[in-house]
């Protein structure tokens, strides 16, 4: 499949070839960290599960997976900071290395309200792996351990992430403009 080009209100922020070396850079700073250690690899469904794929690849460990859902974005573009649990993981973390997969780090609400959710499940240690990271946008204290990009305050879709459910399977990460501009 290729990301239209022309006429289109897409551009393209990180190639296919761009985000795959960077997971494997990430990967490989994992697998480093946690040498000798298993670790639960907490995907954030939806937008993260193509990089917690890709990234999950590059990981030279015991590794297992699990899945969160949350909601706080409706259909539009803005985060109402409400954020609510829509699925909870299904295993238990208890004395785990978690390591939550998440899509992009913005206001910070999300990843804020998963922190203290499953920090409560007890895990060994929690980190963040966030593919992106836009720091400008947040509004909540939070920091990435591990993160591919960082990205100014634009609306991006692809390789998992979407507006009103679209433009998940573009294999790039590209800006979605609006009409106009
Ligand atoms: P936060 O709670 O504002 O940090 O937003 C986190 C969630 O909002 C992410 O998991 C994304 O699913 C979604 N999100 C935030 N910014 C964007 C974006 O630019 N494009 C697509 N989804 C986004
Ligand atoms: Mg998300």
């Amino acid at each position: 499949m290729t990301t239209p080009q022309t006429a289109s209100p897409l551009k393209v922020l990180f190639s296919r070839e761009q985000i795959a070396s960077r997971v494997v850079e990430l990967g490989a700073q994992i697998t480093k960290d946690y040498a000798g250690e298993s670790v639960v690899l907490v995907g954030v469904l939806k937008g993260a599960c193509l990089f917690l794929s890709d990234l999950a690849r590059n990981i030279a460990l015991d590794a297992s997976f699990d899945f969160i859902a949350v909601s706080s974005y409706g259909s539009g573009k803005m985060s109402s900071g409400d954020v609510k649990l829509t699925k909870d993981v299904d295993t238990s973390l208890q004395g785990k290395n978690v390591i939550v997969v998440e899509d992009i780090l913005d206001t910070g609400y999300t990843l804020t309200y998963l922190t203290k959710l499953l920090q409560a499940a007890q895990p060994k240690s929690l980190k963040i792996a966030a593919l992106l990271d836009m720091p400008s946008r947040r509004l909540q204290p939070i920091q990435a351990d591990y993160f591919g990009f960082k990205i100014p305050d634009e609306f991006v879709v692809g390789y998992g992430m979407d507006f009103a459910e679209q433009y998940r399977n573009l294999p790039d990460i590209c800006i979605l403009q609006e009409p106009g501009h």
